[in-house]
């Protein structure tokens, strides 16, 4: 039978290429690996229905960083496509904490960032999605938890988009400790057929990837683990400066950046400094298409309690005017000079003596991913989604030789870029005068 004589709605899964190799991988650590769209979740979420199958009273798990990004990802893919034989209606997505199967086995849904029933059991199989999302501490933690023995080899998996080629789990499966199974376009049957052809769907899919750039594109286009060329940031590194969240004590000092924007992104980073000056993002709004009055709602709830010694913006007099009035508080005009501020960042970004650097972004501070910045088709965005995802792209400027202008980075999805340099020029000392009240000229521009 075809997939075209298939009653509507069947269920109907032909694994090919890469698909085929992770369903007979017995491995006990291995990674699909490869660009946007290949099929890989999917696979990954058929070999644990197959287990689970397979296997009576085993027990497996679906893990991401953040228990909260599986809910419109793994768990959308699996109910829909993968249909497991178990009740999938008694509860909501959002808080289910496992699959039971009518044969015993059981599919625990858990992030890293409550570990709370990982580490509670023992896994037959952990399929860790996205996986480059997690440390290396991370990882490790997980391959301890792998003991359940009722499936006869016990397997730490996952899958990955590329990342820079610096990232621990790139080095892991270079040095062969972690199975690399390589997926490509042409194993989902969505993309191609089985004769290579792209498909009607296969050619729109990949003609939004190619509109992707830089090493976004390098990576989710063509699979490549790339870095980035001419960054501005040149010492930042996701493994040093991004780093999990953690609750911040009440007597550390507190202020909030923003950088204001509409057709672009309206950015707000919230920022703690700790006794030794070290400053942490620990939240952050990057949305487009709200006005200043919707995000000054958001940001006084968002705020709540928390004592804000300052609230460093964009000099937008309108804009800086009407936020106060809303959350009334005054405001105080940031540093916008580029150099200065640039050099600020940089400064803290390379490890002091204590080898410990003087600036991080919490991960998954994002209070919500802004659905205007998506692309509906491909779940992928061609302009970050916030500040973080921003640190690649922001390069220099080439002049007309092809030669790199230090002093100028490109002016170009940098709006957290701004929020960071606003952030370090105040931390280090800049703005700690009398605070600028209601203006109703625009405020002459320090840089
Ligand atoms: N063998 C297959 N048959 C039918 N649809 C597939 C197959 N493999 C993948 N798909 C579909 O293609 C889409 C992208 O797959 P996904 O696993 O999310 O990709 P990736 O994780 O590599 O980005 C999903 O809608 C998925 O259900
Ligand atoms: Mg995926």
């Amino acid at each position: 039978m075809t997939a075209a004589q298939l009653p509507p709605g069947a269920r109907v899964y032909f694994p090919r290429g890469s698909a085929l190799d992770v369903l007979r991988c017995k491995a006990d650590e291995w990674m699909l690996d490869g660009p946007a769209g290949t099929g890989k979740s999917r696979v990954c979420l058929e070999k644990l229905n197959a287990l689970a199958e397979k296997y009576p009273g085993c027990r497996l798990a679906i893990v991401r960083k953040f228990r909260a990004a599986i809910t419109e990802t793994a768990l959308v893919t699996f109910e829909q496509h993968v249909k497991p034989r178990c009740d999938t209606a008694n509860q909501q997505r959002r808080v289910r904490q496992s699959y039971q199967y009518p044969n015993g086995s059981e599919i625990v849904v858990a992030g890293i960032d409550n570990p709370v029933k990982l580490m509670s059991a023992e896994f037959d199989a952990i399929y860790v999605q996205e996986a480059t999302e997690l440390s290396l501490n991370d990882w490790e933690f997980l391959s301890t938890r792998l003991r359940n023995g009722v499936v006869p080899y016990q397997q730490l998996f996952g899958d990955c988009n590329p990342g820079p080629p610096s990232h621990w789990l790139k080095k892991r499966m270079d040095a062969g400790l972690t199975l690399r199974i390589l997926s490509r376009h042409e194993d989902n049957p969505r993309l191609f057929t089985s004769r290579g052809e792209l498909t009607p769907f296969g050619t729109s899919y990949l003609a939004r990837l190619d509109k992707l750039t830089g090493p976004r594109r390098d990576r989710l286009r063509n699979g490549k683990w790339a870095a980035a060329e001419g960054m501005v940031y040149d010492a930042w590194r996701d493994d040093l400066h991004l780093i999990d969240p953690f609750t911040v004590p009440p007597e550390w000092r507190r202020f909030v950046v923003i950088d204001f924007g509409f057709t672009n992104p309206f950015v707000c980073q919230w920022w703690a400094l700790d006794g030794d000056g070290r400053m942490y993002r620990y939240r952050e709004l990057y949305r487009t298409r709200r006005t200043v009055r919707d995000h000054a709602a958001q940001i006084r709830a968002l705020t709540g309690s928390e004592h804000i010694e300052a609230w460093v913006c964009d000099h937008d007099a309108e804009d800086r005017a009407t936020l106060e009035q809303e959350l009334g508080i005054r405001t105080i005009a940031a540093d916008k000079a580029v150099s200065r501020g640039i050099q600020g960042v940089n400064d803290r970004l390379v490890p002091a003596d204590d080898g410990r650097p003087r600036l991080f972004l919490f991960k998954g501070a994002l209070v919500e991913r802004d659905p205007l910045l998506v692309d509906e088709e491909t779940g992928l965005s061609d302009r970050p989604t916030c500040t973080e995802e921003e640190i690649d792209g922001y390069v220099w400027a080439k002049g007309a030789n092809g030669e790199t202008l230090k002093e100028h980075p490109v002016k170009e999805n940098d709006h957290g870029q701004d929020g960071l340099r606003y952030a370090a020029r105040y931390a280090d000392g800049f703005g700690k005068v009398a605070p600028i009240t209601r203006t109703t000229t625009r405020p002459r521009s320090v840089a």
